[in-house]
């Protein structure tokens, strides 16, 4: 497939996914909603996604799968959405100087610091995925969070800022690369190389059982829920039933 992205750049903005959720069937395949300021930026569980104007990259890219040489993606396969969205983070921040890795289902963590988040919003015509909004916030030239205690930035780590144009397009060469691993072993294999916590044993909150427990993430199944090992037992866990004790 060849990834010919549309950026268009907005000096404000509600939320670029609600932005591209408003106006989805006039946007095309590869389309990204990028602002340059979010007034009401929105992050995962309903939580507010707080970026200071002008300093960080804030867009959405629109995906239509089915056009344009994309695969159709079935419903059952939508956490690959995830893993492409994760990974091309993780890549585009190598590029820049920064090591980072997948906190499980899709936050970019450097060490235990937030650097990035993803919001997907998936739309369904039956049992495929007829159109993606994929929400990204990278930290990349804010050094100071006053409503965030564990945030980190690009800046904060290489001492080096960025223009987020510059970026942006680096950013979109980079995912165009991690999508044509779609239906290949390698876009799992990859996450789960990258995954945060993989394989030591750490504190984890199992929210069905109302306890905290010691255990060892073993990876994260095809349909995308996180396997923890727990002594003998392996159990695996849904977005929200398990949380990360940091
Ligand atoms: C999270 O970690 O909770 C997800 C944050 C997602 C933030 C991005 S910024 C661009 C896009 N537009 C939004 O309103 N949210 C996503």
């Amino acid at each position: 497939m060849e990834n010919k992205f549309n950026i268009i750049w907005y000096n404000e903005l509600d939320s670029t996914n609600s932005e591209a959720l408003r106006h989805i069937d006039d946007f095309d395949n590869l389309s990204v909603i990028a602002a340059r300021c979010q007034s009401k930026g929105r992050g995962q569980r309903g939580n507010r996604w707080f970026s200071a104007p002008g300093e960080n990259l804030t867009f959405s890219i629109v995906l239509k799968p089915g056009a344009d040489g994309l695969r159709k993606i079935s419903v059952r396969d939508y956490f690959d959405l995830n893993r492409v969205s994760s990974l091309s983070v993780v890549s585009f921040l190598s590029i820049l100087g920064v090591e980072a890795s997948v906190k499980w289902p899709n936050d970019i963590y450097v060490k235990n610091r937030k650097i990035s988040g993803i919001l997907i919003e998936n739309s369904l015509a039956g049992e495929e995925i007829a159109s993606s909004v994929i929400g990204i916030g990278i930290n990349l030239n804010q050094t100071d969070f006053p409503e965030l205690s564990n945030a980190t930035s690009v800046k904060i780590i290489t001492g080096n800022s960025f223009s987020v144009e510059d970026a942006l397009e680096l950013f979109c060469k980079e995912f165009g690369k991690t999508i044509s691993l779609l239906g290949s072993n390698s876009l799992s294999e990859t996450y789960e190389e990258k995954l945060f916590q993989k394989g030591r044993l750490c504190r984890y909150s199992d929210y069905i059982r109302d306890r905290e427990f010691d255990g060892i993430i073993k990876g994260v199944t095809e349909s995308g829920r996180l396997i923890v090992k727990e002594g003998e037992e392996e159990r695996t866990y849904a977005f929200k039933e398990i949380g990360y004790i940091l």
